[in-house]
């Protein structure tokens, strides 16, 4: 997978509470084709792998309850710099900090609970997209 690529979850709070199709229709009008896209529910163990980078930071215990919680959907993304400009779409960590428009902005409820999860660098898009895809779900 090239660097027009990356993987992003709505975590289980915006799943709840009916932001999917919303949420997909902003990643859209962001120039983002969905090339991989699925409803499904991480276990306790898979949200600790996914997340394992944090397990030292305070809030892993919490992190891995959460999104362990409830349904999320997993997609994969593609568009020219994508995990910039899908972090620049998305806003800040912290919704209270997160630019006006974006999707933290919209539709996140706080910190922990912040509607989306967007990969950090192309490294951990393509770690990301095979964590959750075959390859053959994957229409890159
Ligand atoms: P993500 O990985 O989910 O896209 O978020 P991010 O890069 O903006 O933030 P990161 O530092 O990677 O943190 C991962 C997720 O951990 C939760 N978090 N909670 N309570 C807290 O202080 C705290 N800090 C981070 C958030 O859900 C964050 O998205
Ligand atoms: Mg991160």
């Amino acid at each position: 997978m090239a660097s027009n690529m990356t993987f992003t979850m709505i975590k289980p709070t915006a799943v709840k509470n009916g932001h999917i199709g919303a949420i997909l229709n902003k990643i859209n009008e962001g120039g983002f084709k969905i090339v991989a896209l699925k409803l499904t529910k991480l276990s306790a163990e898979k949200a600790g792998e996914f997340y394992a980078v944090h397990k030292e930071r305070p809030f892993y215990g919490e992190l891995v309850e959460f999104m362990s919680s409830g349904p999320i959907i997993a997609a994969v993304l593609q568009k020219d710099n994508a995990v910039e400009d899908f972090r620049t779409l998305i806003g800040a960590t912290n919704p209270a900090d997160a630019a006006e428009g974006t999707i933290r902005a919209l539709y996140a409820t706080s910190i922990g609970e912040n509607a989306v999860h967007g990969s950090d660098s192309d490294e951990n898009a393509l770690i990301e997209a095979n964590f959750h895809f075959s390859g053959t779900d994957m229409f890159v």
